[in-house]
């Protein structure tokens, strides 16, 4: 007989703290219970310290809650409907949750471990391995970009993306939501961006509203979201307009630019930042901005893109920038293969410089360019490769090897999969027990 589990405290301790920058810890263990039978399932990120037994206990999944130690939180009351629901599948019983945590953060990723061990036996009992779990980020910063003006993607798919990030404990959605093709964003002050830059201004645009929606949406899941703008100077530059404006040619003559437009350039970021910098907030900027010699703010993320990163990785923070890698995780360069494997493999500490500069790397951010992407292929060229950045950015630098890593990550690509995401195979052929039906 298996001993039956009531709670979600498990009659132990966890706990959660959140540094400044998000960094994330939590201790979850598993009260001792009895017999064994045959399990499998095992996390995503892998924690830094995971320790499963083979005693299993039984979830009584009738009876089961979520509860704090102390003042619970909106937040984590949705957490634990939530988590309730992913635990348990098809069962629809309401829990009663509270619970008590330091940091709601992460509790949350706890959440997400503790969904995860969780399996069901042939019998249909919900079973946990009695597992021991100490566990705390890499890196703060684990981002995932994408693209909605190569392609609109519809909030539908916007949601389900962050649905996928907080399964794989991504936590900062990078919306890169405008650019030269098309400007999809609704501005209160400036109608005409989207009345004119929008593919369709009435089908393939974000209002105010639907913004605010995706964000609170991430933030629930515990997401930050960056929404990127991308700066005029720049698209007039791509399209032309900059070399036949006969004004901007007076001014850069004035300046003393002559025809060097990458002085001009220059000369309009320095401007910007100064302007950003002036309202106390901080700012993280494309490589280009410290490759082209703007002054920026000692206290400036530089998000390294280009090839050749271990050099330029080693220049940024010998000068003494923080930085943010996205170079060897461009997702939207598909190969046939296991090309998930390159995105594992690249190690963003993997450069010459000394502790104190790779003490400067806050994280990284895989990207998903949508020159060939839209809703049909997001979800599934996305993922399941973004889980292979997100456990390089979570789990130890230790955890590197791709071989005892593949069992598991196929396990996680099928998990997203019972979630209802179509999440492609990426590791060859095989099934996933719940295939998608969607
Ligand atoms: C969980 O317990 C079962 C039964 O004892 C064992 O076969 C399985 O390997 C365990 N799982 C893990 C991840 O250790
Ligand atoms: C960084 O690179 C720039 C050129 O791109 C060079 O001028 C500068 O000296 C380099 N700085 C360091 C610290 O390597
Ligand atoms: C580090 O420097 C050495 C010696 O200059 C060089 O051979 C090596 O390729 C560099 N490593 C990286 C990762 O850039």
């Amino acid at each position: 007989m298996l001993r039956k589990v009531k709670t979600g405290i498990l009659g132990a301790e966890w706990q959660a703290s959140l540094e400044r920058s998000r960094v994330m810890s939590i201790l979850w263990i598993f009260s001792p219970g009895y017999t064994g039978m045959v399990g499998y399932e095992q996390p995503w990120p892998l924690p830094r310290l995971y320790q499963p037994t083979t005693t299993v206990l039984e979830l009584d999944v009738e009876n089961f809650q979520f509860q704090t130690r102390g003042p619970g939180c909106p937040l984590l009351t949705a957490a634990f409907s939530r988590y309730y629901q992913l635990t348990f599948d098809d069962l629809t019983v309401a829990p009663t949750p509270v619970l008590q945590a330091r940091e709601v953060w992460g509790a949350l990723r706890g959440l997400e471990t503790f969904s995860q061990l969780v399996y069901r036996l042939d019998t249909g009992e919900f079973v946990v391995n009695q597992t021991f779990i100490q566990d705390s980020p890499r890196f703060a910063h684990r981002g995932l970009l994408l693209d909605t003006s190569r392609h609109f993607l519809s909030k539908h798919v916007l949601l389900q993306n962050l649905d996928a990030m907080a399964q794989n404990k991504l936590n900062v959605f990078h919306w890169h939501i405008v650019d030269d093709q098309s400007f999809p964003y609704v501005s209160q002050t400036f109608a005409d961006l989207s009345l004119q830059g929008a593919y369709n201004p009435q089908s393939h645009v974000y209002t105010p509203s639907d913004v605010a929606e995706v964000i609170e949406y991430a933030r629930i899941l515990g997401i930050r979201t960056l929404v990127e703008f991308d700066s005029p100077v720049l698209l007039c530059w791509y399209s032309g307009i900059m070399k036949s404006n006969p004004a901007v040619q007076q001014f850069m003559l004035q300046k003393g630019f002559g025809t060097d437009y990458a002085q001009l350039e220059q000369y309009y970021m320095q401007n910007l930042l100064d302007i950003v910098g002036g309202l106390d907030k901080g700012y993280i900027i494309w490589q280009e901005v410290i490759d082209n010699g703007v002054k920026v703010r000692p206290d400036t993320v530089v998000h390294v893109w280009k090839d050749g990163w271990q050099k330029e990785m080693n220049n940024v923070t010998a000068q003494g920038y923080k930085t943010l890698l996205s170079s060897c995780w461009y997702l939207n360069y598909i190969a046939y293969g296991d090309d998930w494997v390159s995105y594992y493999n690249c190690e963003p500490l993997n450069f010459n410089g000394t502790e104190q500069q790779k003490s400067l790397v806050v994280g990284g951010e895989a990207c998903m360019w949508g020159e060939y992407v839209d809703n049909t292929n997001l979800i599934s060229r996305t993922w399941p490769r973004a889980s292979a950045v997100a456990e390089r950015l979570w789990s130890p630098a230790s955890v590197n090897d791709y071989r005892t890593a593949t069992a598991r990550f196929s396990e996680n690509r099928c998990r997203l999969v019972r979630r209802g995401l179509a999440a492609e195979d990426v590791v060859g052929p095989g099934f996933c027990d719940t295939e998608y039906l969607n």
